[in-house]
């Protein structure tokens, strides 16, 4: 098969591309904007510098394409919120080419890395698929109006879709480097450099946190099996910040000093997702413990 990776030298895109280069041809497009080429530099793929609003370019790599894992997008809800139209250009103008793109040549599937931001504001716990999305941010509103195209090619040109709506995936290859990086990657990153991390707010929060393994899995899932539709990718269980501090450090056998700040703007105070459809549908399920998890991350380096 002949598999396209948008955002394929990002976080999450280059762990699928990983994955996919063990038995398929791969052509991975990113415009190098977060993503690294380092990311890709040690498996077989093709790569192509660009940008998933270069129509004419997709098009071009989309020709021959089974398959194109869309992850390619500006994944920051804070950027989304000081500068709007880009985030609307790349996210929803770009998804709308990749989908223009994938019909005009054929391809058979669109996998679609969408967000839990689309729940937004809804505060009932968990969340489950057949909620009112609520988004509170122009990033949220760009995945859901990716996952309504989506549908909407789906029923009128028959292009398969899936939309994966990730919550807070970790592991490898996470970039620290921000202050709206992963909280997971922050943690590594300081701890392992025996630097003091910082909880906002008291610590009581939660997120459903999921190993980006686990992400791969369900993306490969949602290419290969007859499904369509929106799915919750998470693993199902919630984790407070504090627990999690403290978990980081066991896994690194390193202990750092943790200080507290004030809650970020924004923050919502607890996630969790309703993963049975993903399990009955996708026949998807987390595979890693967060413990599992932390140790791969603290390993890489
Ligand atoms: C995550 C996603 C975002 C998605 C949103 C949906 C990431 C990087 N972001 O945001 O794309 O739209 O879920 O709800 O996965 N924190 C600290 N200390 C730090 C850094 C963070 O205490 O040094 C806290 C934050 O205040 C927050 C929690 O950790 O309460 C998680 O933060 P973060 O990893 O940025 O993810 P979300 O805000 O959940």
């Amino acid at each position: 098969m002949r598999y396209v990776v948008t955002g394929g030298a990002g976080f999450i895109g280059s762990h699928i591309a990983e994955v996919l280069s063990n038995e398929h041809e791969v052509v991975v497009i990113d415009d190098l904007s977060t993503g690294h080429r380092e990311n890709i530099q040690d498996f077989d793929v093709e790569f192509v510098e660009g940008s998933v609003t270069d129509l004419p370019l997709l098009r071009e790599i989309f020709r021959g394409a089974d398959g194109v894992f869309h992850q390619a997008a500006i994944a920051s809800v804070p950027k989304s919120v000081d500068d709007p139209l880009a985030t609307h250009t790349v996210n929803e103008t770009g998804t709308l080419d990749v989908l223009l793109a994938a019909r005009g040549a054929g391809v058979k599937k669109v996998v679609f890395a969408s967000s839990s931001a689309v729940y937004g504001e809804e505060p009932t716990l968990p969340k489950h698929e057949g909620m009112l999305p609520a988004p509170v941010s122009p990033y949220a509103i760009s995945k859901l109006t990716g996952e309504h195209y989506e549908a909407v090619f789906s029923k009128l040109f028959g292009l398969k879709t899936v939309a994966l709506r990730y919550f807070n995936v970790f592991g490898p290859r996470q970039d620290p480097s921000s202050q709206y990086s992963g909280v997971i990657s922050i943690f590594t990153d300081r701890v392992k450099a025996g630097e003091p991390i910082t909880i906002h707010g008291d610590g009581g929060q939660t997120r459903d946190f999921v190993y980006v393994a686990d992400v791969v899995r369900a993306n490969l899932l949602a290419m290969e099996r007859d499904v369509t539709g929106v799915f919750n990718i998470a693993r199902g269980r919630q984790t407070d910040l504090n627990t999690l501090a403290r978990g980081v450090m066991e896994a690194a056998g390193r202990e750092v000093p943790v200080e507290y700040g004030p809650v970020r703007q924004g923050d919502v105070r607890h996630s969790l997702a309703d993963i049975s459809r993903a399990r009955e549908v996708l026949g998807w399920a987390p595979e890693w413990s967060l413990v599992d998890g932390l140790v791969e991350t603290i390993r890489w380096d």
